[in-house]
């Protein structure tokens, strides 16, 4: 026994050299040790868990979502109280207060912007590195990752239609497949979606991703503040039981987002059926009935993360929800990851 333990160590640091370089352009673009970035997710992703997994090594990145500048001042200056260690801001492209979100992370010296929900403004992707701050945008499509890096994003995210929250029609399988072969050697890209161990994340990283983004696996970190009846969802729930929202009727689109099935997504339906009655008898005119559709939703996250009501907020989740198995520590869940994948590496010969 005793003469195994030294060589199983020299394997496990072998394993974990190796996957030092397969990360070392991503965690060099973000300063962290690991190219994992903690994906931002509205009303989860604040100080605690994004100083968490930024002390741990990986970067946090705190989701703006519909927060004005004075209050992503303050979350951004409680995450700086927490960690020394490099983290981003995640801000959604339709703010109205865009500008001055830029702004705000500039004047705080926060060092990576993540544009997310759309692609942003050429004007904003200037602001941002004319101040300093590198720029991340989502890439859904190869036209649009090319369209991107030339209107001067550093890096780029493509997240597949397995993630939790808002997501596009393409997997990530897909993507990858498109996009990194021909933009990987231009920019680092982040990998997002239904990524729940570190075997995955080495899949990609030799497909020529500089590192992956996680959101489902981090909401049941220690440190989230997500209410613990939304945890408990998390932990229960399978992959299957993470679906999108569908929409009944084209002539009234429904963005799809990715959320545990609960009593709220069936009345959705129902509700898009009854609206539709409404706009079909003349009861409502076609733009009013599209805003209703809109407006099911809206609080549902912060009803389900804060609140815990996870019968009618909305329990957006990735399909990797069902390698959720408990709650841990931020640094247990990344030190898993990085064990797994370079545990992968070391057993294949060099
Ligand atoms: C609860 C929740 C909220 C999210 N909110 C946001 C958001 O505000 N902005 C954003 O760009 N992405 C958001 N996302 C997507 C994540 O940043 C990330 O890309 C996604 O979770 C990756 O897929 P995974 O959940 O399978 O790991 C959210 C995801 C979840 C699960």
């Amino acid at each position: 026994m005793d003469s195994i333990a030294p060589i199983a160590a020299s394997i496990d640091a072998d394993g974990r050299t190796r996957l030092g370089h397969l990360m070392a352009r991503g965690a060099a673009f973000f300063g962290s040790r690991y190219a994992l970035m903690g994906g931002a997710m509205s009303w989860v992703s604040e100080r605690n868990l994004v100083a968490a997994l930024s002390n741990a090594g990986a970067f946090g990145v705190i989701a703006c979502g519909a927060m004005e500048p004075d209050r992503l001042a303050q979350e951004i200056a409680g995450t700086q109280a927490l960690t020394k260690r490099p983290f981003g801001v995640n801000l959604i492209t339709m703010h109205p207060r865009l500008d001055q979100l830029v702004d705000t992370c500039l004047a705080a010296q926060v060092g990576h912007i993540v544009f997310a929900g759309g692609i942003p403004p050429g004007a904003a992707i200037k602001k941002a590195r004319d101040g300093g701050a590198k720029v991340v945008c989502f890439a859904p499509a190869l036209a649009l990752a090319k369209k991107l890096v030339r209107s001067g994003a550093d890096a780029l995210v493509i997240e597949g239609s397995e993630a939790g929250g808002h997501i596009g029609p393409v997997s990530l399988n897909v993507l990858a497949q498109e996009i990194l072969p021909i933009m990987a050697d231009q920019v680092p890209i982040f990998v997002a979606g239904g990524i729940g161990r570190g075997e995955a994340i080495l899949s990609y990283l030799e497909m020529g991703a500089a590192g992956a983004q996680l959101g489902t696996r981090f909401v049941c970190a220690t440190e989230s503040i997500a209410h613990p009846l939304f945890k408990r969802a998390f932990i229960r729930g399978a992959a299957r039981d993470a679906v999108p929202t569908l929409q009944i009727d084209e002539r009234f689109p429904v963005i799809p987002v990715r959320a545990l099935g609960n009593a709220g997504t069936k009345r959705f339906m129902a509700h898009q059926a009854e609206v539709l009655a409404k706009f079909q008898s003349g009861a409502l005119t076609k733009e009013a009935a599209q805003l209703d559709i809109e407006h099911f939703w809206a609080g549902a996250l912060r009803r389900a993360v804060i609140d815990g009501d996870v019968e009618n907020g909305s329990l957006m989740a990735g399909q990797s929800v069902g390698m959720v198995d408990r709650e841990a520590p931020a640094a247990e869940i990344i030190a898993e990851l990085i064990g797994q994948a370079s545990a992968a590496l070391a057993r294949r010969p060099a």
